[in-house]
């Protein structure tokens, strides 16, 4: 595809979240049908369904070559990153949605042959979309993002969840103290993609989680590279888009240094395990 197709795609895609937007906004003037997936705190509504299969309706009728990876299961499951492939997460921060009516987007990337090449994350409440396409811009709503500046952990705010500085399975909870410690403070909203958004606009420097899918991330990594950031697995080495993985990512000077930090620490023998995959 050529760049006017993908201005043009990116066009579509933006009214459909748009509409999809609505329906979720309007989902929220009656009861919910909440059930419970894997967990208590891991739970499934209506909407999540109905948006998702609205999206993909969308996609497999403009571009009926592409695959879909999606979370609620009407997508397909590719076993390579050939062609085009779309990542939707039609409601990331489903707890917020239900338990807090805020702070739940909707995540769109789309890759061609592994490639980044557009993102969308609509926070809905917010209005407030992030969206690029690949190589000309990063933007929130029509405000260009600008790309990341270097910076120290001493100045920094790291995004992450309470779960891994208690015990846990996957990292050993005493890594990363010193860092917090350092830092100017931390934040956690509970919707990665939103998190990693706030990355590419500079609103917290950083974003650390050990378990996140390709729906959660697969848009917001295409908007922290445009802005000249880094995202790895926690270890520093890359992420496979079709996994299961932990994600660490900033601005490339913070990243750095956070991810020597962590590497100093497993070599001095603490734990860290990536999440087991699908
Ligand atoms: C979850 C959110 C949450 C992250 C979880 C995700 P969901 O997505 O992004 O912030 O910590 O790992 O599963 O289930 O609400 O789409
Ligand atoms: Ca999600
Ligand atoms: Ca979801």
């Amino acid at each position: 595809m050529d760049h006017k197709d993908w201005r043009e795609l990116h066009d579509s895609v933006v009214e459909w979240i748009l509409q999809a937007g609505n329906k979720l906004r309007s989902s929220l003037s009656s009861p919910l049908e909440v059930s419970v997936k894997t967990a208590y705190n891991d739970l499934v509504t209506n909407m999540d369904k109905t948006i998702e299969q609205f999206l993909i309706g969308k996609i497999r009728e403009s571009y009926p070559d592409s695959k879909v990876i999606s979370e609620e299961g009407f997508g397909d499951a590719p076993e390579n990153l050939d062609g085009m492939l779309w990542f939707v997460d039609p409601i990331d921060g489903t707890l917020n949605y239900v338990m807090q009516k805020r702070f739940f987007a909707i995540s769109i990337g789309v890759y061609e042959n592994g490639k980044g090449k557009a993102a969308f994350v609509y926070d809905v409440m917010a209005n407030e979309l992030f969206h690029c396409i690949s190589g000309f811009g990063a933007y929130r709503n029509q405000q260009r993002l600008l790309n990341l500046q270097p910076i120290k952990v001493e100045d920094s705010l790291i995004d992450l969840s309470m779960s891994w500085i208690k015990p846990n399975r996957r990292i050993d909870p005493d890594i990363l103290t010193d860092i917090i410690r350092r830092s100017s403070g931390t934040r956690a909203y509970g919707a990665a993609s939103i998190e990693l958004a706030y990355v590419a606009a500079g609103i917290i420097d950083a974003y650390f989680t050990m378990r996140l899918s390709p729906w959660d991330y697969a848009a917001g990594l295409i908007l922290i590279r445009e802005v000249g950031g880094i995202a790895t697995r926690a270890d520093g080495s890359p992420i496979n888009l079709l996994s299961r993985t932990s994600v660490l990512t900033s601005g490339r000077f913070l990243h750095h240094e956070i991810e020597n930090h962590i590497q100093a620490q497993v070599a001095a023998g603490k734990f860290l395990k990536e999440p087991p995959q699908f």
